[in-house]
């Protein structure tokens, strides 16, 4: 079974036959709603809605810790999240998808280890790849299957929020080799490590990052909702392709 953890501008997955839903709890809490059960293509499917599935938890109050161990609690081994970023390298303009290979952490105080207790052995999990490559793979090879159009690597940060960046904050992000900006990769592909689940995601860039290209004006957050929904019937379309790989 695959795990997709849907993000801003998706919070449903429609491709998804619902079987059921089933509310988890976990020594971490409770992840962000009930996971839901289904089929894509007849293969199985568990949905989760990073924010809720009102939109209502903010990127710093994910609880990624019950979110994962909720998903590894099914011993399935893949995830795929969706992300929504703001684009900061000039291809990655607002439409584009990505499936980033590097991640650089600028969050704090954010529960982001399953290690902090006394009650287990001290762990450097080897965070060298932070995402599945062969999970890669089989995104990139859905989006060719699919005809859909991703960019293969890039850096992710991610920021605190929930604000957005200035843009100096930008600037800095770029000179460290980021690509992307979002508020969700950490320590969600962390935990996932940590774990022993195979993950990666499908970046989605709503808006230019702050003090890029257009937006010498403020962002505006309708115009990257807008660009969000047009862009998340291509991330389904390679969802629907990737549950053959
Ligand atoms: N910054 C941080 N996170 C984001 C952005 C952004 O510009 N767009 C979507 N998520």
């Amino acid at each position: 079974m695959l795990a997709i953890i849907g993000g801003t501008g998706m919070a449903q997955l429609a491709c998804l036959e619902i079987s059921h839903r089933q509310i988890m709890r976990t020594p971490y809490g409770e992840p962000s709603g009930p996971l839901t059960f289904g089929k894509i293509n007849n293969h199985e499917v568990v949905f989760l809605a990073r924010h809720g599935y009102g939109h209502t938890i903010p990127p710093h109050a994910v609880n990624y810790r019950a979110n994962l161990w909720a998903l590894r609690s099914l011993s399935l081994s893949r995830v795929i999240s969706v992300a929504s970023v703001g684009g900061i390298r000039a291809d990655f303009t607002p439409g584009m998808a990505a499936i980033p290979d590097q991640i650089i952490d600028y969050t704090h105080s954010r529960k982001y280890t399953y290690y902090d207790g006394t009650d287990r052995p001290i762990t450097h999990i080897d965070f060298t790849e932070p995402y599945c490559p062969i999970t890669r793979e089989r995104l990139l090879e859905a989006a060719k299957r699919a005809n859909e159009k991703v960019i293969d690597g890039g850096v992710y940060g991610a920021t605190q929020g929930p604000r957005l960046e200035t843009a100096a904050e930008i600037n800095r992000l770029e000179r460290d080799g980021v690509d992307m900006v979002g508020m969700t990769g950490m320590p969600e592909a962390a935990l996932a490590k940590e774990l022993g689940l195979c993950y990666a995601t499908i970046a989605v860039v709503a808006n230019y990052a702050a003090g890029r290209a257009t937006s010498a004006h403020a962002i505006r957050l309708e115009d990257a909702h807008a660009v969000l929904e047009k862009a998340m019937v291509g991330v389904r379309n390679i969802l629907e392709w990737v549950v053959e790989l």
